[in-house]
């Protein structure tokens, strides 16, 4: 029987057994239940002594997606479905406060970091193309989602970049590095364009940066998940609802909007303010045109009450011809950009049990806000484009 264990901080929260290629149980300690810290570690995972037969939807949704994970495959000589095997590989630092080991006792607390000097920063970025997650061979256990080439790190200190790689398992990453893609032109500077715009227009978003490496530009962005070395809980709403990364979009069985509006009145602790931010990221992704956002691309921090977390990957997939531009999420029905109508606005509008006319409220502000705000939009023009237009077009259809 294959066995990983799931620890927080340095308690033992549960077991996770391997049970075929795709399946794993996954079982709460007696320990854990019975401690005054125990949180369930998902919405699809409710504290109780009874084990879980299909804990692979929340586990398997911390490990890459896409080329990144294909990548990481042929490096570990891991089959591409074997998120088991990926999670006894890299599973140490992942997203939210879990870490999984092979052991049934933590290793030491030791405080054992790798300082990264620039150059060697350098290399280990040019590395992690052909290596993702593994340019680094030993202790070194990080993994995040998506198919975006990335790298968590820890910066050590506020002011300037010098960075490290934790090994022992007190020390946790402070951001997370998202490489420069030869596929997509500019897209740091679409990334970090549109979460500044996201940012000026009153989404709750983390501070995002540039970051210069040896003549490449990358994107950085500080997690949320980790304050003063302490790591806060998440789930993104694929692990809350149990839907696997693979089916993420909602044409695939993803969530749809009317299920991450469920999710936030029955878990939050806040359920009016997150509904009016979740409105607003919904408006957002219209106006500047990011399709791509699904289910793995909205979570749930418990800081430690449930929240909405901050918003994180959001881009303009408009501005590249070559990506789909249908929303991963249908709005009152329809998904296809250019059809959408206020009929649809006012249905979703209803459907989420908000109303409509403070959905166009918020529609107003953020147009308004996008005006103030252009001189945001300049350092990347395809952007500013797309957004004027679609606030042209979105205006007239909206009639507001
Ligand atoms: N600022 C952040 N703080 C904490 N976790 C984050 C942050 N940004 C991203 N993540 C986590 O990392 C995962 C991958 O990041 P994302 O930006 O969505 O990459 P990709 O473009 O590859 O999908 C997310 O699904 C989320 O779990
Ligand atoms: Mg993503």
């Amino acid at each position: 029987m294959q066995q990983l264990y799931v620890f927080y901080q340095q308690s033992r929260v549960g077991e996770l057994v391997k049970l075929n290629a795709r399946q794993m149980r996954f079982q709460y300690d007696q320990a854990w239940l019975a401690s005054p810290e125990a949180f369930a570690l998902s919405i699809s995972l409710p504290l109780r002594s009874e084990p879980f037969e299909q804990a692979e939807t929340f586990f398997a949704n911390v490990l890459p997606e896409g080329d990144v994970r294909a990548a990481l495959c042929k490096k570990l000589g891991l089959s591409e479905k074997n998120d088991f095997g990926l999670l006894a590989e890299i599973g140490g630092e992942v997203a939210g406060a879990i870490s999984i080991y092979s052991t049934a006792q933590l290793p030491d607390y030791e405080s054992q970091l790798l300082p990264l000097s620039e150059s060697s920063l350098a290399e280990l970025l040019q590395a992690l193309e052909k290596t993702p997650f593994k340019a680094i061979d030993g202790d070194i256990r990080l993994s995040l989602a998506g198919a975006q080439n990335k790298l968590p790190v820890m910066k050590l200190d506020k002011t300037s970049s010098s960075f490290a790689l934790p090994i022992s398992p007190d020390l946790a990453t402070t951001h997370i590095i998202k490489l420069a893609n030869a596929h997509f032109k500019d897209l740091v500077l679409n990334e970090v364009t549109t979460m500044r715009l996201a940012k000026a227009l009153g989404l709750n978003v983390p501070e995002v940066d540039f970051l210069s490496v040896a003549g490449k530009t990358h994107f950085i962005i500080q997690r949320y998940d980790r304050s003063g070395g302490e790591r806060l809980h998440q789930e993104d709403f694929c692990q809350a609802l149990a839907i696997d990364a693979a089916n993420k979009y909602e044409v695939e069985g993803g969530p749809s909007l009317n299920q991450c509006a469920d999710l936030i009145r029955g878990y939050s602790h806040k359920p009016a303010a997150d509904l009016l931010q979740f409105v607003r990221w919904v408006l957002f992704n219209l106006l500047v045109g990011n399709c791509d956002a699904h289910g793995k691309n909205i979570a749930f921090l418990y800081a430690p009450k449930c929240e909405l977390a901050p918003f994180y990957d959001l881009i303009s997939t408009q501005c590249y011809e070559a990506l789909s531009q249908k929303f991963s999420m249908k709005i009152g029905g329809e998904n296809r950009l250019d059809w959408i109508q206020k009929r649809h606005l006012q249905a979703f509008s209803e459907s989420i049990g908000v109303k409509f006319t403070l959905v166009l409220k918020e529609f107003n502000k953020m147009v308004a806000l996008i005006e103030q705000h252009q001189s945001v939009l300049e350092p990347y023009l395809p952007l500013k484009r797309v957004v004027n237009n679609n606030v042209q077009k979105l205006s007239r259809r909206f009639e507001v």
